[in-house]
């Protein structure tokens, strides 16, 4: 099992050119299933959760053709299996988004439950009942989802909550549905836009992606395109609230300001500057971190998978903040690896209130999912001596070569196994 050993304390200063999105990479290269011709699909980020779907599309059937700048060729021409297993499904949920296309294309398909994880419960009920109101039969058994339909037929849909992958699924469904779909209450996440202009470049008619009501008029076929996935923003702010926590300066290249505006605001509340010019962003952290106070919500609000992040620079303000999780269920677990790094921090229910300390103590600690991985690699900046992280696999998930990019500002970061 790898580790990262940190040796914190150390201002970062320097340049990061950011990543393609692993959260607009997997829906769209689910769009792949929606047509016999060649889609490519570019800017990809070299992330595990990006093997792992391709691995899944190759298992149904899919010609995949990786170049070596991290671009695929996609052809799902002749599928020979209309499923996703549970062993693929259980690494990674967004398996979950080859439902909508198989069945909007093939009339059927089998997908694991993809299961709860670190974070929640997770259920996917909007999905099966959008699926459902566009006339396709959902049954449960033993752990799948079996799904057929004798051809979707547009509906008007109410997401009960607002749902990114269950939005996502709806619309790639919807695209080769007989008649109009529209979604309300829909994610207007950046990845949903950015998979609604790759579906548009092959052919679909969707209008009001970003907005919180999609309508989707299905059309008989779809064909290939060229599409280049949008930034990560969470990456993006990941590295910024990186530097803003160690106290030094950051240029950030690739990042469009415009989609990031909530943790901008936030930044520039704890008092670093930032400044951008085109899709560079310089960064400059502030000498003393007011604490900010964060509840997290659906686009345009502040992203829950920024929390743990903000969290850890709260961690070092000068004063009390408070951090509120809104949309999942359990997403609290660095706290406690937070705390054992010198951090007080406590929970009142979906609130966690971070009394500031003058500084960090390096320690041991577990990453559990993600983005609280992400939160504690930025405490292991910030804590003078030694941080090593545990089980950083689920690093691996959503940030591609973290100890490179974050070694290239001058972070004293290495990748251990054992
Ligand atoms: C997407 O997950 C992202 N993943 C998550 O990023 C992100 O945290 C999340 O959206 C929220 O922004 C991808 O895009 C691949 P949801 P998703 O459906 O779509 C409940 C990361 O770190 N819900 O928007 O699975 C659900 O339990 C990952 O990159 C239902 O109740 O999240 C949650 O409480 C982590 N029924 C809330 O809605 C459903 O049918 C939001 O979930 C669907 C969701």
């Amino acid at each position: 099992m790898e580790k990262l050993v940190i040796e914190g304390g150390v201002k970062l200063h320097g340049e990061v050119e950011v990543s393609g999105a692993k959260n607009a990479a997997l829906p769209i290269l689910c769009a792949s299933l929606l047509t016999a011709d060649s889609v490519k699909i570019r800017n990809l980020p070299h992330l595990q959760d990006v093997t792992t779907m391709l691995t899944l599309l190759g298992h149904i059937g899919v010609d995949v053709e990786l170049d070596e700048k991290m671009g695929v060729v996609l052809r799902a021409a002749e599928l020979n299996r209309l499923q996703a297993p549970y062993e693929l499904v259980r690494t990674m949920r967004a398996s979950v988004l080859v439902l909508g296309p198989l069945v909007a294309r093939y009339g059927k398909a089998r997908v694991s439950l993809p299961g709860g994880c670190a974070i929640g419960q997770r259920p996917v009920d909007q999905h099966i009942k959008g699926l459902e109101a566009m006339g396709a039969r959902v049954k449960i058994e033993q752990g799948y989802l079996s799904v057929t339909a004798d051809g979707l037929v547009g509906a008007e849909i109410v997401f009960d909550l607002v749902t990114v992958t269950g939005t996502e699924n709806l619309m790639l469904a919807a695209t080769l549905a007989d008649g109009v779909t529209t979604l309300r209450n829909a994610a207007q996440e950046p990845e949903v836009l950015d998979l609604a202009v790759c579906l548009i470049g092959m052919g679909a008619k969707i209008s009001g992606a970003g907005t919180d009501t999609i309508k989707i008029e299905g059309v008989a076929s779809l064909h290939g395109f060229d599409h280049p996935v949008m930034f990560d923003r969470i990456e993006a702010g990941t590295y910024m609230t990186a530097v803003a926590a160690t106290g030094g300066e950051l240029l950030l290249k690739g990042a469009n300001v415009n989609v990031i505006s909530s943790l901008v605001s936030k930044l520039t509340g704890s008092g670093a500057s930032i400044h951008f010019e085109g899709d560079q962003l310089l960064v400059t952290a502030p000498n003393r971190l007011n604490p900010i106070d964060i509840k997290t919500a659906p686009y345009p609000g502040f992203p829950t998978d920024m929390q743990a992040q903000f969290m850890a620079l709260n961690t070092i303000a000068n004063g009390t903040s408070t951090v509120s999780e809104t949309i999942f269920e359990n997403r609290f677990m660095h706290v406690q690896e937070l705390n054992r790094l010198g951090a007080k921090i406590e929970i009142q229910g979906n609130m966690a209130v971070v009394k500031g300390v003058s500084s960090l103590t390096g320690a041991e600690v577990m990453a559990t999912d993600l983005r609280a991985s992400a939160g504690l690699v930025i405490a292991g900046l910030i804590a003078a001596n030694e941080t090593t992280i545990g089980r950083i696999y689920h690093l691996d998930r959503g940030y591609e070569r973290i100890e490179e990019k974050f070694g290239r500002l001058g972070a004293k970061i290495r990748r251990v196994s054992g």
